[in-house]
């Protein structure tokens, strides 16, 4: 019996948390085969390769190098590619996840070769069409043959749709993987001592969406709002390449960088990034997984959204949408001890990519999940292009 080809794409910062936990339970079963594949839309060390060496990734097996350009650039480079990339070696399923231009590029490229495409969060939706990464999920959902959701509100979303019941699987949140499998290792990290936050309050931020960062309005509005802030509690903000680029193109890197207590830093690799996250008060953020971590965590966290696409963060979690007027009120809340502690939402449990690899089988071996364990080794794979890459065995291109 051949082994299930499995192509796995990787594409920018919040996706590789979401690989990693299927690449290693993938790793482990013998029925299939795993291709990494990095379409290359984010490709800074900091942004890449370190997800990688942090999440014990090997180097992909394929890199795209597509790099940055406009939302039809940056798609269709990725889908040249990997239709290139299929023609010459096709899977037997593609997974994309989350919401990115390289997910909805890739699930084309399955879709129009007639590989299967499976969705890993599928079914979230903002309402938002504004927002890219709505029209990524919408496409890509659309597209897919096997949707797997996160959580009851995705799946309705999805009924609403009209997608058949039977294409969809709620397997839970597999960011709780990442950190679960990652979690000695955060603990242990020493990201809080060096920025001197150990034992003290302090609040966390990361903002990137175009609807905060790239127009000087609303970046000039949350500058202001953090500044006054630091005053009541210090911050740190890793800061996104985007909103790099924006403060400085809008002349506010220097007011927010030399302001009091508010140490503005180079965006951190997962484990650092997540130490300091499990140390902080709260949270600000524009960032769809960091709504989810904090939940999970208890962490109070504030969302400078009008929409969120996770709302379970908010029916169940410490999540709250707030404007950024509203941010320093909702901080004294806060402090003042006055925030929902909220409860981890069903299968946020650190499983979730179990369930994802047994619905594989389940699917396309029609093997039932406990059957399964008990047959036998399947023969290797006749590829060499799908051998298991030693782990250090090659370079990530830069
Ligand atoms: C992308 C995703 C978004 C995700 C975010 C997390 C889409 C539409 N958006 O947004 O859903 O939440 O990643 O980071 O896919 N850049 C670098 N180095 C890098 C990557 C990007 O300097 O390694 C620069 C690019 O040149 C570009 C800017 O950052 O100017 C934005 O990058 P891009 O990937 O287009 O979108 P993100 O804002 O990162």
């Amino acid at each position: 019996m051949q082994r299930l080809r499995i192509d796995l794409i990787a594409a920018a910062r919040p996706n590789f948390m979401k690989v990693a936990p299927l690449f290693h339970e993938l790793h482990e079963q013998p029925w299939c085969r795993s291709r990494v594949v990095h379409t290359g839309q984010h490709y800074d060390q900091n942004m890449s390769e370190a997800f990688f060496r942090d999440l014990k990734l090997p180097p992909p097996d394929l890199h795209l190098g597509v790099g940055s350009g406009s939302h039809a650039k940056q798609t269709a480079n990725v889908m040249l590619a990997y239709e290139e990339a299929c023609t010459a070696d096709p899977p037997d399923l593609v997974v994309v996840v989350g919401d990115v231009n390289s997910t909805v590029a890739c699930a084309l490229v399955g879709a129009k070769l007639n590989i299967p495409v499976a969705h890993l969060e599928a079914g979230l939706r903002s309402g938002d069409r504004r927002m890219p990464e709505e029209i990524n999920r919408l496409v890509t959902d659309t597209l897919a043959d096997i949707l797997w959701t996160p959580s009851p509100d995705a799946d309705e979303n999805l009924a609403a749709e009209g997608v058949p019941p039977e294409k969809i699987t709620r397997v839970g949140n597999i960011m709780i993987d990442s950190y679960e499998l990652m979690r000695e290792r955060i603990d242990a990290g020493g990201e809080r001592r060096r920025l001197g936050l150990e034992n003290r309050p302090y609040a966390v931020v990361t903002l990137h969406r175009p609807s905060n960062v790239d127009a000087p309005a609303p970046l000039t509005a949350l500058v202001n709002q953090l500044t006054r802030m630091a005053v009541r509690l210090p911050l740190v903000f890793p800061v996104h390449p985007r909103t790099r680029k924006n403060l400085e193109a809008f002349g506010l890197w220097a007011r927010l960088a030399d302001a009091p207590n508010l140490q503005v830093i180079e965006p951190l690799g997962y484990v650092d990034f997540m130490n300091l996250v499990c140390g902080a008060h709260l949270t600000i953020t524009d960032s769809g997984g960091i709504q989810e971590e904090t939940t999970y965590l208890g962490i109070p966290c504030l969302t400078l959204r009008t929409t969120t696409e996770r709302p379970i963060t908010i029916t169940e979690g410490t999540n709250r949408l707030v404007t950024a007027t509203e941010l320093v009120p909702a901080v004294d809340e806060i402090l003042a001890g006055r925030w929902p502690h909220g409860r981890k939402p069903q299968l946020w449990d650190g499983h979730t990519a179990a369930r994802v690899a047994a619905d594989i089988r389940r699917r396309l071996l029609s093997v039932p999940p406990r059957v399964a364990e008990a047959t036998a080794v399947p023969a290797p794979p006749t590829s060499v292009r799908w051998a298991m890459p030693e782990p250090g065995s090659g370079q990530m291109p830069g």
